[in-house]
């Protein structure tokens, strides 16, 4: 049994391309950011979601919330990586990581550059948000 954290390349290959196919659908008129995002959950299902922005811009919808969303609304709680696709492979906003964080710290963050198709930075939740919120000490 692999550990939680552990990814192999079919992995990251699934997850790279299932949020590039994601992007494609973002809705981002306003700041013409497109960004695609992938779950893999523990038992192995796969999950995508895009940005979907709104005229009342605070509206806003990240891709890694609506992917997770859609994990957690079809009984997946426990993530082993989410992949963020974008232009030049941006890390996920401090809103999304707290987010992320909620589910566990070792989810593995894959950051993706959408033109070269590569990953740019493999990294875990735990490292991006280092002594994040939690109403338990
Ligand atoms: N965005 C994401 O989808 N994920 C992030 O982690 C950062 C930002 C989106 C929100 C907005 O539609 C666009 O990128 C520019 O901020």
């Amino acid at each position: 049994m692999k550990p939680d954290f552990e990814l192999d390349e079919e992995d990251r290959t699934q997850l790279i391309e299932l949020a590039l196919e994601a992007r494609s659908h973002a809705y981002a008129p306003y700041s013409r950011f497109l960004v695609g995002a992938s779950v893999l959950t523990q038992q192995g299902s796969l999950f995508h979601g895009c940005n979907v922005e709104n005229a009342s811009l605070g509206l806003t919808i990240c891709a890694e919330r609506v992917a997770m969303g859609s994990a957690i609304s079809a009984g997946f709680q426990r993530f082993r990586a989410i992949c963020v696709v974008s232009e030049g492979g941006v890390a996920p906003c401090g809103a999304c990581r707290q987010f992320i964080r909620e589910f566990g710290g070792d989810t593995v963050i894959l950051l993706v550059d959408a033109d070269e198709r590569s990953l740019k930075k493999e990294t875990t939740i735990g490292q991006l948000l280092p002594d994040s919120f939690s109403l338990k000490s």
